[in-house]
């Protein structure tokens, strides 16, 4: 099929290159000529793994020609389906930000206008229940001057690609789920996924968009909720010297469990859980319901990067008073340098409000920590970051960490607090697990 992806951020250059390697003729339109450019000489204008080799597989000179992209929205016209892949980002108070989606829905519908045959538009954005309904196919009828269900069709198809390995989630999903409001737009999303469906053997959930919407904000909040219940366990854990993740490996063979997302720890970050926990709690709160699972997750969430800085200050007799403290990983998570919401912003303002002078280093996200963080000295390497140090931290799981030994011997005061469980305790210096 000829489709169009609206936006070339982390989902939608990943959707579009995935979706040319299932076959199909893809263009991808983006303000951002940089980004554009990238595309189109084959190169990835985002670190992901897998991507860079299917953009130089489709797009570029020695490319199938599968995949292109665009600035002129025009390139909608010669395309049966378009893909809304555009940022859905917070408001100060927590609630969802439609304006750059209803910005693309204009330029799209006015785009529409132009086109006498039938069209296809699918929400791929993570949007607030209701708002495809409700906000998104009005202005597209309005800038179109056209009716929905007449001369063109919209559906919403949640996406659950997580950084690092969105390639492989797509072309693996664990379920593809299709929102429509009428059958021909179901009938077009069909014939898009069906080549992937056929491939990786995927359940279909079909529904209208609505539920899809929720479907989405129903994943990413009962994962956070997850990992902020065996947190809360994790430091009852604490509290009776016991190993949590002993427990953890204990109840993820419960098959109603299961054993995923049970690593406690300083808590989630990243650009989805909490925009989207919070942006669902604030949309149920306007219809009057007060979600107090997720508003607690949510509370206990912020609490746990101050149960680590507890934790080392205990070993320092509760006072910091310009102690020089390691934080290793800056990232939210390993296999990313994308800082958004990580742990690791509270852990240094906290090390610093008590107090303590940070020396910080990430393999990859460094250059991303000054928009974050400030008065950080940032080291070349995590040997250099503890040497001579009075305390260190660990707030992300990056592998070389687990690798790290006689480094530690180089600290003035050699006393490691573990927010993810990754350093290998020894003989030698203080180890300090958050929840075991
Ligand atoms: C998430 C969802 O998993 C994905 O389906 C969705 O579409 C986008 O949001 P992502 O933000 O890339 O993906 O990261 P994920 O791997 O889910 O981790 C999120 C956070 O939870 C990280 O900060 C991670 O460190 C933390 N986490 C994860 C834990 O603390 N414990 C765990 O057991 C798992």
């Amino acid at each position: 099929m000829r489709l169009s992806i609206i936006g070339s951020g982390y989902v939608g250059t990943t959707v579009a290159a995935c979706f040319a390697d299932l076959g199909h003729e893809v263009v991808n339109v983006d303000i951002d000529e940089e980004i554009v450019e990238a595309i189109n000489d084959g190169t990835a204008p985002i670190h992901e793994e897998g991507l860079p080799e299917l953009i130089a597989k489709h797009a570029g000179p020695n490319g199938t020609g599968r995949l292109k992209a665009t600035t002129d929205y025009a390139a909608v016209l010669d395309t049966e389906v378009t893909f809304l892949c555009l940022p859905t980002p917070q408001n100060d108070d927590g609630s969802i930000d439609l304006s750059i989606m209803e910005a693309g829905a204009t330029q799209l519908g006015e785009t529409l206008a132009e086109k006498s045959d039938w069209h296809t538009v699918v929400v791929k954005s993570t949007v607030v229940p209701g708002s495809t309904e409700d906000t998104i196919t009005p202005i597209l009828e309005d800038a179109s001057d056209t009716t929905a269900g007449e001369a063109f069709g919209v559906g919403m198809n949640p996406e659950f690609l997580r950084e690092g390995t969105a390639v492989n989630d797509f072309l693996n999903p664990d379920k593809v789920v299709l929102g429509a409001d009428d059958d021909r737009a179901l009938a077009d999303i069909h014939d898009v996924f069906d080549p992937l469906v056929a491939q990786a053997d995927a359940p279909v959930v079909e529904t209208d968009t609505r539920t899809a919407e929720m479907i989405k904000y129903a994943n990413n909040a009962f994962l956070a909720a997850k990992i902020s219940l065996i947190n809360d366990i994790g430091n009852i854990c604490k509290q009776f010297d016991i190993d949590a993740y002993e427990v953890a490996d204990a109840i993820g063979l419960d098959d109603r469990i299961g054993e995923q997302f049970l690593r406690s720890g300083v808590g989630w970050g990243g650009s989805c859980f909490p925009k989207d926990v919070s942006a669902i709690i604030s949309a149920a709160e306007e219809r009057g319901y007060e979600p107090p699972v997720l508003n607690a997750a949510v509370d206990l969430n912020e609490r746990q990067p101050g149960r680590l800085v507890d934790l080392l200050a205990e070993h320092l007799d509760g006072e910091f008073d310009g102690a020089r403290v390691t934080v290793l990983g800056l990232a939210f998570k390993p296999g990313t340098d994308d800082m958004r919401n990580s742990r690791a912003i509270p852990v240094i303002r906290d090390l610093q409000k008590r107090g303590g002078t940070v020396t910080a280093y990430d393999p990859v996200a460094m250059d991303n920590a000054p928009d974050y963080v400030d008065d950080v000295t940032y080291a070349d390497s995590a040997a250099a970051a503890l040497d001579g140090a009075d305390g260190a931290v660990v707030v992300t799981d990056w592998d070389e960490f687990a690798a790290l030994d006689e480094e530690f011997d180089a600290m003035a005061n050699p006393i490691v607090v573990d927010g993810r469980r990754i350093i290998e305790r020894r003989d030698g210096f203080t180890y300090e697990g958050l929840t075991w």
